[in-house]
């Protein structure tokens, strides 16, 4: 089998990463860039941080702050108005999985002339966008290196997913010491779809030799450092951790894919506005039941590599140690129920989950699961995860 591989063709890994940003748009020829980024990063100080030091380095810089969580087309629209508006020739990204996914949009945006509808879906980009540099400020979705954006059709109201080569930054600045400051909540949901990102990619129909490395030390590293991270937020070593973790993860289900998980996630966020990294924890261990008859060696390598079993467990014993395990690592750092979600009603949950079904199905995800399901299970599961 042939395997293909992409990533960022120039990653720099470690405290103070992001103070390369400078050399590197130096480096690249950029001279006004979009800084593109969310209301936090600007009222934390960090966006007038960046901005400052490319003004100081004679980069001009426009910034758009007007990314929302679950970024939108309309996001996209803005910002790409925005880049116009500023003269610029590149764009950085600075923030979690949604500034990102939104400025890797833009990105593209601003050197193909379709609509942006038209890019969902598997390389269906036309055109490689201007250049774009990203700093990620969470451990993360793994957006930073990945091939993949999400972005929100208002009008349809579904999560379209792009996947494109095209869509990859040249430059990922990934720095654990912006992670210091995050809030046990956050840190615990993207560290869980960091877990899941290196599960699916290892359990996938398109894992490959080259993901599989990747994925399996992501999930080592998540199993040593997520609770150290939860429990105290300054703890350098378990943010360095995940932080690694996040980047392997990303690099391994970009070339890879993701499953079942993600392709169920999507719609609760599309719907309800459940923040992706919590979607994806509250699914994680029912979809991994669901799913272990399908690559129960696969699972059982999972738990082994988690410290879940014995080294010598039986696979059918090692894969129900994993769905005790990542049931127990929710419960220990607070995951709600779905029906605990903010936002997330029984009686809009009901009249939607034939919907949330369809759309799952519909963005490709789950038909690389080890055991793909039908709708109709796939409705059973939402229920489950109830
Ligand atoms: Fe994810």
């Amino acid at each position: 089998m042939i395997s293909q591989f992409n990533v960022p063709s120039t990653l720099v890994f470690g405290a103070g990463a992001s103070r390369e940003l400078v050399p590197q748009l130096a480096r690249i020829g950029a001279r006004r860039v979009l800084l593109v980024t969310d209301a936090f990063m600007v009222s934390s100080g960090l966006a007038g941080r960046f901005s400052r030091d490319l003004g100081e380095a004679g980069i001009a810089v426009a910034l758009f702050a007007g990314v929302q969580a679950d970024p939108t087309d309309g996001n996209v629209g803005d910002g790409l108005a925005a880049y116009r508006k500023g003269g610029c020739d590149s764009v950085v990204a600075l923030g979690g999985g949604s500034p990102i996914d939104a400025a890797k949009a833009i990105a593209v945006m601003t050197a193909n002339a379709g609509l942006l509808g038209e890019y969902q879906g598997y390389h269906k980009v036309p055109r490689a966008g201007c250049p774009l540099v990203v700093i990620p400020t969470t451990a993360g979705t793994g957006s930073e290196v990945t091939k993949v954006a999400v972005i929100t059709d208002t009008g349809r109201n579904v999560k379209m997913m792009m996947l494109d080569r095209h869509l990859l930054p040249q430059v990922a600045l990934v720095d654990y010491e912006l992670t210091l400051t995050m809030p046990p909540a956050l840190t615990a949901h993207v560290g869980v779809d960091t877990l899941t990102h290196g599960i699916e990619a290892y359990v996938s129909r398109k894992a490959t030799a080259l993901t599989d490395p990747l994925a399996l030390t992501c999930i080592r590293l998540v199993a040593e450092h997520l609770e150290a991270a939860w429990r105290e937020p300054a703890n350098r070593a378990a943010r360095e951790g995940m932080m690694l973790a996040a980047t392997l993860g990303g690099m391994a289900f970009s070339n890879s894919s993701v499953a079942l998980v993600h392709g169920m996630s999507r719609p609760i966020g599309a719907i309800f506005h459940v923040p992706h990294g919590l979607s994806n924890a509250v699914l994680l261990p029912t979809a991994t039941r669901f799913s272990l008859p399908g690559a129960p060696e696969r699972y059982a390598t999972v738990a082994r590599t988690m410290g879940l079993c014995a080294a010598d467990a039986s696979a059918e014993a090692a894969g129900d140690s994993l769905v005790e395990g990542l049931a127990g690592l929710n419960a220990r750092l607070r995951v709600p129920r779905l029906r605990d979600c903010h936002g997330v009603e029984r009686a809009r949950f009901d009249s939607s989950v034939e919907k949330m079904a369809a759309d799952a199905l519909a963005s490709g995800s789950p038909q690389n699961n080890p055991v793909v399901p039908t709708a109709m299970e796939i409705i059973r599961l939402y229920g489950e995860a109830w």
